[in-house]
């Protein structure tokens, strides 16, 4: 039996935990008050999942931009200050021109080696190495390799939606494009064929829908705010960010290099590449490549980088995080927006007749849809940027300052170690840079 004198001490504590928890979480609450810097205060855990369940995140991220704080100003993530920008110029100096100030996303460590060792894990020197081995990867060169591989599988989106035009059936957008990037990624990166438009039970497919699905506000919560320390503890398989769950889509790599040391088979895909990179007798000649390549995708270059890291070979580690993060990520972003693409067609009838016959002009004088062809077709350009502008499949992106940084003539200082939030959403619905923004058009 619990006596009173106990009951206190244990009433005692609890009180007292609380108000210190309270404390802590509003112990910076003035931070941007005192230095007289608009901002949006902070808000509850609780006041935040209730309005992101209410309206989800989208119009969340809407909201941050519709105050009448300006285009730079305070805000909170949790108890720690952050600054908000929707500028064109100083989101232009903060990712590009001072760049070397914000090299960084937010740390997102899993206590997982593989998940900790992908590139949208890593910061610093550590990220600029890997993603100067990965970018030989985007070349034209290979792109029009790529040509073939998505003109196969596109012919069975195609049948797909003939059949169900024939039987007068819906057809389920999302599913259908989605089996159709997998297919693509597992064939042009993998050199994996695995037919999931015909196999709606494929395992690849329900794997990776199975890791988005279980994406959510709580989850994210828990990876965000319990600190690094606390999931050391944990076996790496609770944590929300450790997206291959049960090491499904490494072991596919792992059995894909198997096959490939053991014929000895060359290829020229993505997965090659990182081979390569990971072989000690290919590993200068993958150097070679990667400063060779002069119409590389962004202009990531390892010159600055210490000599211990830029002849350091790729482990077998950082090559598997590579390739999950592949599977991973290219299949939402892609599927999301081929999906919203149709949807748009579908609903502007007029931008649809334009691009079939930019289409149609293309294929007469190319004989059939290729990398050069498709770099050519303006409408189509045009459809998928104002596509990815009123449904950018992320909503947001992020950078943390290594040092202290003035954004020009604000007064707003950004310390070392703070992050920058950019709500590129709301900057997308934003009228002053785009009139009319709830309008689908492509040509603005
Ligand atoms: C329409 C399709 C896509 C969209 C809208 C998209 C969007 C994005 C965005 C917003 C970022 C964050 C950039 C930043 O923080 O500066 C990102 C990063 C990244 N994306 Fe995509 N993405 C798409 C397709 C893909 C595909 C197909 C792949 C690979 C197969 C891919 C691989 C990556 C990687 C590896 C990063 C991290 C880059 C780095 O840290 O340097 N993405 N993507």
């Amino acid at each position: 039996m619990l006596d009173i004198n106990n009951f206190t001490w244990i009433l005692a504590a609890v009180i007292v935990f609380f108000t210190f928890l309270k404390w802590y979480v509003a112990r910076n609450d003035d931070y941007w008050k005192k230095k007289g810097i608009p901002y949006l205060p902070r808000m509850s855990l609780l006041t935040m999942h209730r309005m992101l369940k209410r309206e989800g995140t989208a119009p969340f991220i809407k909201s941050l931009c519709n105050s009448n704080l300006g285009r730079v100003y305070g805000g909170f993530e949790g108890a720690d200050p952050i600054v908000i920008v929707t500028e064109p110029d100083l989101l232009r100096d903060i990712l590009v021109k001072d760049f070397h100030i914000f090299p960084n996303r937010r740390m997102m460590e899993t206590g997982d080696t593989v998940a900790d060792s992908a590139l949208n894990n890593l910061t610093g020197e550590q990220w600029k190495r890997i993603r100067t081995i990965i970018t030989p990867a985007f070349t034209s060169k290979r792109m029009r390799v790529m040509g073939s591989i998505i003109n196969d599988c596109s012919k069975t989106v195609l049948e797909m939606c003939e059949k169900r035009s024939e039987e007068g059936k819906p057809v389920d957008c999302k599913g259908l494009f989605g089996a159709f990037t997998m297919d693509v990624i597992a064939n042009s990166a993998f050199g994996t064929q695995i037919d999931s438009q015909n196999d709606p039970n494929n395992e690849f497919v329900t794997r990776v829908r199975r890791v988005f699905e279980g994406f959510n506000f709580t989850t994210m919560l828990l990876a965000f705010a319990l600190p690094v320390w606390i999931w050391k503890f944990l076996p790496s398989s609770f944590h929300p960010l450790k997206f291959d769950r049960d090491d499904f889509f490494r072991d596919v790599t792992r059995n894909v290099i198997k096959k490939r040391k053991e014929t000895g088979r060359r290829y020229n895909d993505f997965l090659q590449i990182l081979m390569d990179a990971a072989d000690e007798t290919r590993h200068a000649e993958h150097l070679d490549l990667a400063e060779d390549e002069t119409d590389r995708f962004g202009s990531i270059v390892n010159d600055g980088l210490s000599p211990s890291l830029k002849y350091k070979k790729l482990s077998e580690t950082e090559l598997l995080a590579q390739c999950v993060l592949f599977f991973l990520v290219g299949y939402e972003t892609t599927a999301t927006m081929i999906t919203f693409t149709a949807y748009s067609l579908a609903v502007n009838p007029d931008c649809q007749e334009k691009l079939i016959k930019e289409i149609d002009e293309a294929f007469q004088k190319h004989g059939e849809m290729s990398h050069d062809a498709v770099r050519e077709m303006k409408v189509l350009d045009a459809v998928i940027s104002e596509t990815l502008r009123m449904h950018p499949p992320l909503g947001s992106l992020e950078r943390t300052a290594v040092e202290k940084y003035e954004l020009r003539n604000t007064g707003i200082v950004v310390e070392k170690g703070m992050r920058v939030g950019i709500p590129t959403y709301g900057i997308h619905y934003d009228p002053e840079f785009f009139e009319d923004p709830e309008t689908f058009n492509p040509e603005r």
